[in-house]
């Protein structure tokens, strides 16, 4: 569906595309280093922890995408604008359907942190749609880039049968997620910016990125308070993994020793990345129904 031919562009210091890539790289270095992306890297996500994320990423791609497409017309969104390989709520609204079944828009739980990333898209939504390439490039890129791993384990992690609640990481109109990425940055650098615009963009990128980072906080804190809501209405281990499915989740999860080579370092290389994963369970690995090969790996990075 990539319709567009891919013309090879010379980047330079003056593209946007650069220079939110290089405003944002702390922050992408400490969104990776959250309790939540930690979790993802070493390979033990729990079942409890990708539920409230697909809440929480069903709020906001809700509304960036109701902001993209009310304003799809305007300049600096149209070159960007491409719901048809990126957009993510159907697949989201599918994903928690399989979780939390039909009467899943009654279920979902969002930290306050959420909210308030949906009420900055709303807001600029309606006031400053410039900004917009700003959050629409931190989420899709995002998704292309780490996404597709992240995808992987999941699947791995919480033994998941091939696509089963995981639409989510699965791109069907990108066949090449790296000659995706060059196409959309070579939008982005054709997008007309003045200078203050163009700062604006670049601040709002941070910006994206922190709410980001404050989701994956608030949701931890969730977490760990459900936990411990948990554990004082439990009387006993045993009983705990007999009687709910949502704990026998967490208990197959930790039996699970995972290893992961997805070290930080390897993933910034931009060289060819595998994932290798050790395992210690209770239940041979067929029995958790696990089928690897759905997502595809980029063979190389751009
Ligand atoms: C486990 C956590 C994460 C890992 C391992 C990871 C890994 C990566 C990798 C390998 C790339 C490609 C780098 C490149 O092409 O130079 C990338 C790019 C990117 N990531 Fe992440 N990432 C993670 C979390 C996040 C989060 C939470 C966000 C934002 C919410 C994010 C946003 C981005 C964006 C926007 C890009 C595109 C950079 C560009 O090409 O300009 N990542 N990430």
């Amino acid at each position: 569906m990539e319709t567009q031919k891919i013309i090879s562009v010379e980047l330079t210091d003056s593209d946007l595309s650069e220079q939110i890539k290089v405003v944002t790289k702390d922050c992408h270095v400490r969104a990776e280093n959250t309790e939540l992306m930690l979790a993802y890297q070493r390979g033990d996500i729990t079942m409890e922890q990708y539920k409230l994320l697909l809440c929480s990423l069903h709020e906001i791609y809700q509304a960036l995408e109701e902001a993209l497409d009310s304003n799809s017309n305007h300049s600096c969104v149209a070159p960007i604008y491409f719901p048809l390989e990126l957009a993510r709520l159907e697949s989201l609204e599918k994903d928690l359907e399989h979780f939390y079944g039909h009467n899943w828009r009654e279920k979902i739980v969002v930290p306050a942190a959420t909210k308030r990333y949906v009420h900055r898209l709303r807001q600029i939504g309606k006031d400053n749609p410039e900004y917009l390439v700003a959050h629409a490039y931190t989420r899709y890129l995002g998704d292309l880039s780490g996404g597709t791993v992240l995808g992987r384990i999941t699947q791995k992690s919480l033994g998941l049968k091939s696509g089963e609640g995981l639409l989510f990481f699965s791109f069907p109109g990108v066949s090449s997620p790296n000659r995706f990425k060059q196409l959309y940055r070579s939008r982005m650098n054709s997008i007309e910016l003045n200078h203050e615009d163009r700062k604006g963009v670049l601040d709002e990128a941070v910006r994206a990125f922190e709410l980001n980072i404050q989701v994956f906080d608030d949701l931890q804190k969730m977490l760990s308070e459900m936990k411990s809501e948990t554990k004082s209405d439990m009387p006993s281990k045993m009983e705990r993994e007999s009687t709910s499915e949502k704990l026998h989740m967490t208990g197959c999860t930790r039996h699970l020793t995972t290893h992961s080579k997805l070290a930080q370092g390897e993933l910034h290389t931009h060289t060819h990345t595998h994932t290798h994963t050790i395992r210690t369970l209770k239940k041979p690995m067929t029995e958790f129904g696990s089928n690897l090969n759905n997502f595809s790996f980029p063979q190389e990075r751009s």
